[in-house]
């Protein structure tokens, strides 16, 4: 008899807005950030098994090289988070098919774990209430619960603080990967180093969420949105990474062009699917990969 499975599929996220502050004591930085999810997706399939394992397997573009394969994974701490949380012995093999690009700056790592808490919760019939699910998700990274949710939602705190706001938008972006990833601690560091934050303020220029970012997304105007984008972590992304601004300034031809929370991925914004058609042609003559998603789509869900 074949063991039963459950398959969650979870979306890759951006920062529409994201105002980073000074470091708190633990190191971690306090956001001010406005989540999109988009719709890349990685789909976690859970099986019971008599030990911890995981498997992944990629879409085309997609480098799998820095994915741990073993216990450091951050699926297979996902779900050894949820059985400690409900005191119970049992353990699943985890296949993952990633969509979402590998240290990328869309939180694929993020969408994994959230979405294995979510298939051995239905998998183990746990009835894990979602306060749970979040608290969970908040102790395995500050894009967890974010995943779960999906939609728009305002982060804060590390950014595992989240709160949904409204989205009349059905916008597209054209998600440009980069083969060279950069690692999110790297670029937090660099943006130390440079006091990107404004010392008299306390905090950053763009700490808090612009209001009219907020009034945009409410509105439905896809033009308000491009106007209102910002990430703070462009400016030390860009310092570690000459080749990223270059990019950037090749892209603006193209559009509204921002950088994916930390990098190095980085989305030119379109306002249909035609608008998203026409700079997908423009990219393939300059021989630059890319995927086209709507945004915002739905967080984790049982395929
Ligand atoms: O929470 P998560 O594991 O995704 O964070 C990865 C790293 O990014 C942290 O170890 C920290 O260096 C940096 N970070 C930060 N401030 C945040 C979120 C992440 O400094 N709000």
């Amino acid at each position: 008899m074949s063991a039963a499975s459950v398959t969650v599929r979870a979306p890759a996220k951006i920062n529409l807005h994201l105002g980073v502050g000074r470091p708190r004591e633990d190191g971690f930085h306090p956001l001010a950030t406005v989540y999109q999810a988009v719709g890349l997706y990685d789909d976690v399939t859970a099986t019971d098994a008599e030990e911890w394992s995981v498997h992944t397997i990629a879409d085309a573009h997609l480098d799998l090289a820095s994915v741990p394969d073993d216990g450091d994974n951050i699926a297979i701490r996902a779900g050894r988070l949820l059985a400690a949380h409900h005191s119970i012995a049992r353990a699943a093999h985890l296949e993952i098919h990633k969509g979402i690009p590998v240290a990328g700056g869309m939180a694929g790592g993020s969408a994994d774990a959230a979405a294995t808490l979510v298939a051995l919760d239905r998998l183990w019939s746990l009835d894990t209430s979602d306060d749970d699910l979040l608290a969970l998700a908040a102790r395995l990274g500050s894009d967890v619960p974010f995943a779960l949710l999906g939609g728009t939602a305002l982060g804060a705190g590390r950014g595992e603080l989240v709160t949904p706001v409204e989205d009349r938008t059905a916008l597209w972006w054209v998600v440009v990967p980069h083969e060279i990833g950069l690692p999110t601690p790297l670029v937090y560091r660099r943006f130390d180093e440079l006091a990107s934050y404004d010392p008299a303020a306390g905090a950053t220029n763009s700490y808090d969420v612009p209001a009219g970012l907020i009034d945009a997304l409410a509105a439905g105007d896809v033009p308000g949105v491009a106007a209102a984008l910002g990430n703070d972590l462009m400016r030390p992304a860009y310092d570690l990474r000459p080749d990223l601004a270059a990019r950037h300034r090749d892209l603006a031809t193209l559009g509204t062009v921002l950088l994916s929370g930390s990098g190095p991925t980085q989305l030119v914004l379109a306002e249909t699917a035609e608008a998203a058609r026409r700079i997908a042609v423009e990219l393939t003559e300059r021989g630059l990969p890319h995927w086209l998603a709507p945004a915002p789509v739905a967080g984790c869900h049982v395929l």
